[in-house]
């Protein structure tokens, strides 16, 4: 992800006339704003030519850096409806793709998200897929190649995605990586990107927006986050996320005092740890006096 694009809303440059680089104007007929998004690196044009090229994309990186907000972006880019599953590890193929129901004394079908997702030809998001059982993952192998198929063991049924159709997982690579992974049969049938926290500008502009603060606080949150994130070498296992900064900023932008906000956004979900969180404070305390 090397090329620097224009902020995805907001942005000058969005617009029938858009210069070379920046993100071209939104698809015809879409009526809802776009979700705010700012790009890390290249990763919506690679998106765009995996999209068109119906190959089904892996999304990794740390929680709250931005894997959701890219995906809901560019569902609406795209003008595809965005499903979304949570998965869980007792999250089974009937769960995804369907299961018979007893309506009024009758056996009536119900298609799961999946199944909903592959015949409206909308993007189907898969959220911390490694959560999920491999034999419910496997459902989506014959999904990812040419065949584009969802065969209904139930119904007897075989599906066609529809045009459209794009299968997308997400994963943090970090969080049970020794208990859980992806079989390599899985994860080769994904092009992958890698997210990580934005560069500290991006970041800004993030805080800024999202948590409804002025740039200069924003830029006070992000450089206190670079500070934390160190602390990953002494020992904190988790480091703060874009989201906890965000959560800070909203908290200050409603009136909430900068420490008491810091500590409560971003320190406490982070460690119960008393000499990391002492240490934590220590570095909150010499931001904001
Ligand atoms: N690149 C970005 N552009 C705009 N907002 C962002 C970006 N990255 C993070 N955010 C902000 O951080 C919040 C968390 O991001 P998001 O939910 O996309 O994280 P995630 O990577 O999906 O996390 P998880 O792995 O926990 O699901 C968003 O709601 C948004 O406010
Ligand atoms: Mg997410």
């Amino acid at each position: 992800m090397q090329r620097e694009p224009e902020a995805a809303h907001g942005a000058p440059g969005i617009g029938p006339a858009a210069p070379q680089g920046a993100i071209p104007p939104p698809p015809q007929g879409a009526i809802s704003p776009p979700p705010y998004y700012q790009p890390q690196g290249d990763e919506v044009a690679l998106f765009e030519q995996c999209h068109e090229r119906k190959l089904a994309v892996m999304l990794k990186g740390p929680t709250g850096c931005g894997k959701t907000r890219f995906v809901e972006f560019m569902a609406w880019k795209l003008g595809r409806p965005l499903v979304t599953v949570s998965c869980h590890d007792d999250l089974t193929t009937s769960d995804l793709v369907g299961r018979f129901l007893i309506e009024g004394g009758n056996t009536v079908w119900q298609d799961g998200p999946l199944t909903r997702a592959v015949r409206s030809g909308a993007i189907c998001y898969l959220d911390e897929v490694v959560e999920a059982r491999q034999d419910t993952v496997v459902v989506l192998h014959p999904l990812t190649d040419h065949r584009r198929i969802l065969p209904i063991d139930k119904t007897g049924e075989t599906i066609e995605a529809a045009p459209g159709f794009q299968l997308v997982i997400s994963y943090n690579p970090g969080y049970q990586r020794m208990l859980k992974d992806l079989k390599p049969s899985t994860r080769q049938r994904f092009v992958g990107f890698d997210f990580d926290f934005p560069r500290p500008e991006r970041e800004m502009a993030i805080v800024a927006h999202e948590g409804g603060v002025a740039q200069a606080l924003a830029h006070e949150l992000v450089t206190l986050a670079g500070r934390l994130r160190q602390l990953h070498d002494r020992g904190l296992a988790e480091v703060p996320s874009t989201r906890l900064l965000v959560a800070a900023a909203r908290l200050i932008a409603s009136g909430i005092h900068p420490h008491q906000a810091c500590y409560a956004a971003i320190v406490a979900p982070l460690s119960d740890d008393g000499a990391l969180t002492g240490a934590m404070d220590d570095l909150i305390r010499a931001s904001f006096i």
